[in-house]
């Protein structure tokens, strides 16, 4: 079986659900308390195990890779004010030289139209795909459940969680067959279905494993919800002919592309923070007791 090694994170997306603060600023870098929502989602593809980040990105995106950069006025200043602590974090958060790459998507044609951008870059191998809108809590974290799942199994592996019936509409959905404990087998699957055609509540939560024949089916994929090309279309016709199993993860996702998701997010985030949780606790009392009504 072979290793999964790269993941694709798709970071082309406009933000419109969350404008105006995404106006000229690309929606993976509004902050989660004290780093960009982008830096969690990159932590847990290499915490998992992935060597190698293919960035599907676009227009006005270019502060992701510069994130992801030496900061060299920054570093050297905070060297000469000994800032040490803060100089360690930065360091520890840098990815390896060489270890991203960048493919633009150049037309905004759906999901499935930006993991196919980055064929060349993944090759014949199966890969990861990590949507950066969707912040997951988890432990192990959640790419790192689905790659122990697929080293027991194979095939193809998405993260699913239930979901409240009435926003099956927002998100993809899967028609379960067969559970056996946390993994169940599909009849199918469907993107952003009307909530009385969805075929249970259970949703495609953001977190792909995927073999490469994927490129092909997403090559003469159609146009389907919202006029995009979408990857859930190309997963339900490559479940007929590949092992394809979805993951009930453990944990808890936030979904940072809507403005509740993204304030959740934030205050969780505080929350959990090892320095700085107990401070956000006594701040988020404070604000609290003066808004009561
Ligand atoms: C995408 C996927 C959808 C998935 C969702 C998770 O939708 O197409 O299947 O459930 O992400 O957030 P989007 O949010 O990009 O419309």
């Amino acid at each position: 079986m072979k290793k999964i090694r790269k993941a694709v994170l798709p970071v082309a997306g406009l933000g419109t659900r969350v404008l105006p603060a995404t106006k000229s600023v690309p929606k993976e870098m509004l902050p989660v308390f004290d780093r960009p929502a982008i830096q969690y989602v990159v932590n847990e593809a290499f915490d998992g195990g992935i060597e190698h980040i293919v960035f599907v990105t676009g227009r006005n995106k270019s502060a992701i890779d510069d994130h992801f950069d030496r900061a060299y006025e920054l570093e050297s200043s905070l060297l000469e004010k000994e800032k040490s602590d803060i100089l360690h974090q930065l360091e520890s958060e840098r990815p390896i030289a060489g270890s991203m790459s960048f493919v633009r998507q150049q037309s905004p044609l759906g999901l499935g139209h930006a993991v196919w951008c980055a064929r060349d870059v993944i090759g014949n191998e199966p890969f990861a795909v990590l949507l950066p809108d969707v912040l997951v809590k988890a432990k192990p974290s959640c790419i790192a459940q689905m790659i122990g799942t697929y080293n027991k199994r194979g095939g193809n592996i998405i993260a699913v969680e239930p979901i409240p019936r009435e926003n099956v509409n927002m998100y993809g959905i899967i028609e379960p067959k067969e559970r056996d404990g946390a993994v169940i087998k599909m009849a199918g699957m469907i993107e952003k279905p009307a909530v009385q055609d969805a075929p249970s509540n259970l949703s495609i939560t953001g977190r792909y494993i995927l073999q490469p024949e994927i490129f092909d089916l997403l090559n003469n994929q159609t146009r389907g919800a919202g006029g995009e090309i979408q990857l859930t279309d190309a997963m339900a016709t490559l479940m007929r002919n590949q092992d394809f199993f979805a993951l009930e993860y453990e944990g808890e996702s936030f979904d940072c592309g809507s403005k509740q998701g993204y304030l959740r997010a934030f205050l969780q985030y505080a929350l959990d923070h090892e320095q700085e949780g107990d401070a956000a606790h006594a701040t988020l009392r404070r604000v609290l007791a003066n808004n009561t009504v």
